[in-house]
């Protein structure tokens, strides 16, 4: 049991006319867990509500897009820019309004409130002909007075949908590449008629959304925006300007709480911070937009907050009212009840990864379900509601490998009450994640390993480290079921001569400290998500001279874009050189051949110390080959990478389904 006293997380706050029972809010988020398009199913109630259940305050579940339906005239470009249109909420549909309802109602239940925010986001209009989102290759249509109209009215009909199915609070969003968003910005608002011009004028089109959504929703609803804190862009406000503009709003009195965060759907900062960024980094832009606002409105902070500790702290110093933790409740939907209850060592702590957003925005499963890289039950809510049984007739299950799959696996048949023997050859569990978590920005990523670690002892797992196994050690433990969770080793091109020579090494054993380079290092890479630049940032913190040479078209191209940005600037800032588009042939002692992926040119490279690839994997599932053929024991499953290599969502997922069914 912890002694630390949340005294500000868990103090209820008058927000308006509505009561928020603590200070812990799920801001809005689209992870898209509905699985009927359009419309919110039970997925998404078991998926959002959960947290409500968990102990969350504030649920602002998924956002309501307005730009659909459009009058006939518009075209379909306007609904369909923002790619997953078709999943958002279509906030006129019937059964739209009815599944809000019946979730209203489960978030009440649990004693939290329901935040609607609505939303207009579609970058292929704009108040003046300047890209809203800074990577984007056209400009944008010019709003004119009609479309500007449409666009008000649409935030008040939707504000009475809201109203009518039980919401507390309504949050006009404001921040990110939404339409509000670029009336607010000096860079994207260059007009000179009544909606542009400086701060007071700006912010116009907030204050007429704002207004129309009062006169529907009176004084029974709360009303908010969400406004980024500062603009990391060229000419973007700053902070001081943010400042200003709220207060403007702020003195119209029509405000209840302004929810505040920082960054991009594309760039670096992402609005969603991956574990590159500080717990709670921006938090300035919290205690800045408190400075001037009346108290009476409530300040809202999030951003990379995973932990109760620090959102306490955050309340108690001044930041902020209100915290923002919606992937600390993607992770563990309990956290807040955890921390209440002092079970903090229970809580497994976002690592923001930034898996969750990378596959609501550009997914990478098929069929689409939103995934979390540490908790298996995202996305599979019905699943687990309806499969998580305690076991009749407990077994003895023994778990080779400890790995996020094998944790995974040994974790829920425990939870489900099977004698549980967890065996691994290292020192410590973890696998991979271990590797993972040497590699700069990314320790957090260790958290997970120490959730597993505390996990195995409440759960009385047993695990021995440490030890090699082979089918008469499995014998010798009785075991009744075996998930054999082996992993993968990294994968040595067998097409490329000279790849035996001795400077050529594993980035694997680079980062655990196994190999050595010298100082000029060339990455051979033939991998697309964040183990190419995690070696290569390892080696340029070291003081190497590092040069990439990648098979795509560039470097991360799996990352998705909220993402990648921020990856590639840190490679730039610690001075690696990327080559895209290069196949390794050869390897000689004193030069690299390589070819080029789309054509058929060669090119020589000369000057490195040492070769260090970075070419995925290969599984290692022989243990569960001998077992499948020797036939004496009842049940053998192979879990992770020992079945596929592929990222930690899948490596999580595929150990606790085992678990769940054994
Ligand atoms: C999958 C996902 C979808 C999101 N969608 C929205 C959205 O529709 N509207 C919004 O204002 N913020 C959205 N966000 C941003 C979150 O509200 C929040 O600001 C962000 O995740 C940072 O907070 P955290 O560090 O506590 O996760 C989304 C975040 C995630 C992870």
């Amino acid at each position: 049991m912890s002694n630390v006293k949340f005294e500000h997380l868990f103090a209820p706050l008058q927000v308006g006319p509505m009561l928020v029972p603590n200070r812990i809010c799920e801001t809005t988020n689209t992870i898209n867990s509905s699985m009927v398009p359009g419309e919110i199913d039970d997925n998404f109630r078991e998926h959002h509500a959960a947290k409500a259940r968990g102990g969350t305050g504030w649920i602002g579940s998924e956002t309501w897009l307005l730009n659909l339906p459009f009058p006939p005239e518009t075209p379909d470009e306007v609904g369909l820019a923002v790619g997953f249109a078709a999943h958002f909420a279509t906030y006129q549909s019937p059964a739209f309004i009815e599944g809000w309802t019946k979730f209203c109602d489960e978030v009440h239940e649990a004693g939290a409130v329901a935040i609607a925010q609505l939303t207009h986001l579609s970058a292929v209009w704009s108040p003046s002909p300047v890209p809203v989102i800074g990577a984007q290759d056209f400009t944008p249509h010019i709003l004119g007075d009609e479309e500007i109209e449409f666009c008000l009215n649409t935030y008040a009909d939707a504000a009475t949908v809201a109203k009518d199915a039980g919401a507390d609070g309504v949050e006009i969003h404001c921040a990110h590449e939404t339409l509000a968003y670029s009336f607010l910005s000096p860079v994207t608002n260059k007009r000179t008629d009544q909606w542009g011009g400086g701060p007071r004028e700006r912010i116009r089109f907030v204050v007429e959304v704002l207004e129309r959504v009062r006169k529907r929703i009176g004084n029974e609803l709360a009303l908010g925006i969400r406004i980024s804190g500062k603009e990391f862009r060229e000419g973007g406000y700053d902070n001081l300007e943010m400042r200003e503009m709220l207060y403007y709003i702020g003195e119209t009195g029509l405000l209840d709480f302004a929810d505040i965060d920082v960054g991009h759907c594309w760039g670096a900062p992402s609005y969603v911070p991956s574990s590159y960024y500080g717990h709670a980094e921006f938090r300035e832009v919290g205690k800045a937009a408190r400075a001037d606002l009346d108290p009476k409105i409530a300040v809202l902070f999030t951003g990379r907050i995973n932990d109760p500790v620090i959102a306490e702290e955050l309340i108690k110093d001044g930041y902020c009212d209100l915290v923002g933790m919606v992937r600390a409740g993607i992770a563990d939907p309990e956290f807040a009840n955890k921390a209440r209850e002092g079970r903090l060592m229970e809580i497994r702590r976002c690592i923001s990864c930034t898996r969750c957003i990378d596959e609501a925005s550009e997914p990478m499963t098929f069929p689409y379900a939103p995934t979390c890289s540490i908790n298996p039950v995202v996305g599979h809510e019905l699943r687990w509601k309806e499969q998580y049984q305690p076991v009749d007739e407990p077994k003895r299950v023994v778990v080779v490998g400890g790995g996020l799959a094998g944790c995974e696996a040994a974790r829920v048949a425990a939870m489900r009450g099977h004698q549980v023997t967890l065996l691994d050859q290292g020192k410590r569990l973890g696998g991979q994640l271990l590797i993972a978590a040497k590699a700069p920005g990314r320790d957090d990523f260790e958290d997970q390993v120490y959730f597993e670690e505390n996990e195995m002892e409440r759960l009385g797992v047993d695990v021995r480290l440490e030890t090699s196994v082979d089918i008469d050690a499995i014998k010798a433990l009785s075991a009744e079921a075996v998930v054999v969770a082996t992993g993968s080793i990294p994968r040595v091109p067998n097409d490329v001569s000279g790849i035996d020579l001795p400077h050529v090494v594993q980035g694997w054993d680079v980062m655990q400290g196994k190999a050595s380079t010298g100082d000029r290092v060339a990455v051979i890479s033939q991998e697309d998500y964040y183990e190419t630049p995690c070696v290569a940032e390892f080696l340029a913190e070291r003081e190497k001279q590092v040069e990439v040479f990648h098979k795509s078209t560039h470097l991360g191209s799996e990352i998705a874009r909220y993402s990648v940005a921020m990856v590639l600037s840190r490679m730039e800032r610690c001075g690696v050189i990327v080559h895209p588009n290069l196949v390794l042939t050869q390897v000689q002692a004193d030069g690299l051949e390589f070819v080029s992926s789309f054509g058929g040119h060669t090119y020589r490279k000369e000057g490195f110390d040492s070769v260090v690839l970075v070419y995925g994997s290969v599984p290692q599932h022989d243990l569960y080959d001998q077992l499948k053929a020797e036939g004496s024991i009842p049940q053998v499953y192979v879990a992770g990478s020992a079945w596929l290599p592929r990222f930690m969502a899948e490596a999580t997922q595929h150990g606790a389904s085992i678990g769940l069914v054994i």
